[in-house]
């Protein structure tokens, strides 16, 4: 689909999506088009509950008197509360609602709105933005759709008062919803088509980018003495791999940011075996992994001022009979050793030595990794916030904030030498699980044990990188969560030396 900003010249055909505020008063365009069309709109208005309230749409077909084919009217709410998530709503629900309407070409109007504060440029850019990823559609494997199961909208033209401005504003944000749809891609994909090879291969990708992609073999982390991923992945016929991604957008001595993900592109549990019902729903245990690819694609993308630094460990967690099984004692990359109770509890054991090696190597500013480590994670927070865990209340601020910001919320959750104790073991270092009790919170304090003096968090995203429902914004399935959250923390902190 071809997004645009342009001038505001109204079309000749085509959907033109305009605005009212709560209370029913009309934006500039819609007013223009009420008095051309004699009333249409305000007779329209009148023959319904329409009143401009948030999420409120209002369809008017074959208006007389004006070009469009058809007016969309859409409520925005009050003036007042229009942040720039609620401008994308609305370009993002505009689209949903018209896309698969039979007509090929939207213009959504952004007029003036009386008074709201935002700059009209950065209006025009979080519309055509909201559009933008609201337009991702994961059918590729779909090759029986029925023509009206298709979108028949393939360009949207938003109308701005400042074109030029509105345009220069919306070039990050197209490479940042370029790294969502990413994200999303590599989320929704089944597991024979992405294993952990393949994932490297598509990291590969960002070098053009002008992303520097490196992929250890499992031969080079039986070197480097990766026995915790290497052990989750052996019971699989596709190896193992762990891809290092860097975009330097800073000087050479600016310290990394650093982010890693869980990479796990099957779990079926291994020998602790899932239950078949919902299993399917594994092929996006790599989600965390994904993000931090669509991430540095976003980063890259838009030229960050920062040097971030990409590592994902990549296994599949199969059942074979050269799998690990319960009770099996690995000794990771920091030394230290874990019995595997539950060969399940896998998420933790690629991060350990992930985790490792990226402080080890790279000695960054800070780490955040994201991974769908825990069930539990979900019967906490459900699907409206990630979990939270960090050894730095600064970090977790920032990440608070920008989570706020772009409507991707965190929660915090505790850590304390309490839940620690939980996974000490009396053979080994420690075991890979604490029981049921707090099973996030043990979770976390695992990867803990390999993060040393780093600001670190890590974000459980198990209840958040997949959905069942869609919203203005992101539609059903892989949701890239993640990507838009961390690409703010880099704007907001860590760019330009600061
Ligand atoms: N990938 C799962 C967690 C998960 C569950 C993510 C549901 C998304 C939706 C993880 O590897 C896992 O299996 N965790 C176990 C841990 C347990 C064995 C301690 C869990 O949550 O049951
Ligand atoms: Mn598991
Ligand atoms: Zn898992």
């Amino acid at each position: 689909m071809r997004i645009t900003i342009d001038e505001q010249k109204l079309p000749k055909s085509g959907a033109l999506v305009v605005a009212a505020l709560k209370g029913g008063k009309l934006l500039d365009t819609a007013k223009q088009l009420d008095k051309a069309s004699k009333g249409a709109i305000s007779k329209a208005i009148k023959a319904s509950r329409f009143d401009g309230g948030k999420s409120q749409w209002l369809d008017i077909l074959a208006p007389a008197g004006i070009g469009a084919d058809r007016i969309l009217l859409g409520g925005l709410g009050e003036a007042k509360d229009l942040k720039s998530k609620a401008v994308e709503d609305f370009g993002g629900a505009a689209l949903q609602h018209l896309v698969k309407c039979g007509l090929k070409t939207i213009a959504i109007a952004c007029d003036p709105i009386p008074g709201a504060k935002g700059d009209p440029a950065v209006n025009a850019a979080s519309l055509a933005y909201g559009a933008r990823l609201a337009s991702y559609r994961f059918d590729k494997y779909r090759t029986t759709l029925k023509p009206n199961e298709k979108p028949s909208v393939t360009a949207v033209s938003v109308l701005a008062q400042t074109p030029a401005a509105a345009r220069r504003h919306f070039k990050a944000l197209d490479a940042i919803a370029d790294g969502v749809f990413m994200t999303r891609d590599l989320v929704s994909e089944p597991a024979n088509v992405l294993y952990p090879d393949s994932m490297a291969q598509q990291c590969k990708g960002l070098s053009k980018l002008g992303v520097k992609v490196e992929v250890l073999n499992e031969a080079r982390m039986e070197k480097l003495g990766m026995g915790a991923l290497l052990g989750v992945g052996q019971g699989s016929r596709r190896e193992s791999r762990m891809v290092v991604m860097r975009w330097q957008g800073a000087g050479a001595r600016t310290k990394p940011v650093a982010f890693v993900g869980k990479g796990v592109t099957f779990d079926t549990g291994g020998i602790s075996l899932k239950p078949g019902p919902g299993m399917e729903m594994m092929k996006w245990d790599m989600g965390g992994a994904g993000t931090v690819i669509g991430l540095m694609k976003a980063l890259a993308g838009r030229k960050a001022k920062v040097n971030a630094i990409g590592v994902v460990g990549l296994v599949e967690n199969m059942p074979d009979g050269n799998a690990q099984r319960p009770g099996d004692i690995v000794t990771s990359m920091s030394g230290q050793t874990i019995e595997i109770l539950n060969t399940d509890a896998e998420g933790r054991l690629v991060l350990a030595d992930a985790l490792w090696y990226t402080q080890d190597r790279f000695k960054p500013q800070f780490m955040v990794n994201l991974a769908t480590l825990t069930g539990a994670m979900v019967i906490a927070l459900g699907h409206e916030n990630a979990g939270l865990f960090s050894n730095n209340d600064e970090l977790a601020q920032r990440l608070f904030e920008a989570g706020g910001e772009v409507d991707e919320g965190v929660w915090r959750m505790p850590l304390s030498d309490a839940y620690d104790k939980m996974i000490n073991c009396a053979i080994a270092d420690m075991k890979n699980i604490g029981g049921r009790d707090a099973g996030s919170i043990t979770a976390a304090q695992f990867l803990q044990r390999y993060v040393n003096k780093v600001p670190w968090a890590h974000l459980d995203i198990a209840g958040v990188a997949w959905a069942d429902k869609g919203k203005p914004t992101v539609p059903k399935g892989g949701t890239g969560w993640g990507v838009r959250l961390l690409d703010r923390l880099v704007a907001n902190h860590y760019e330009g030396g600061k």
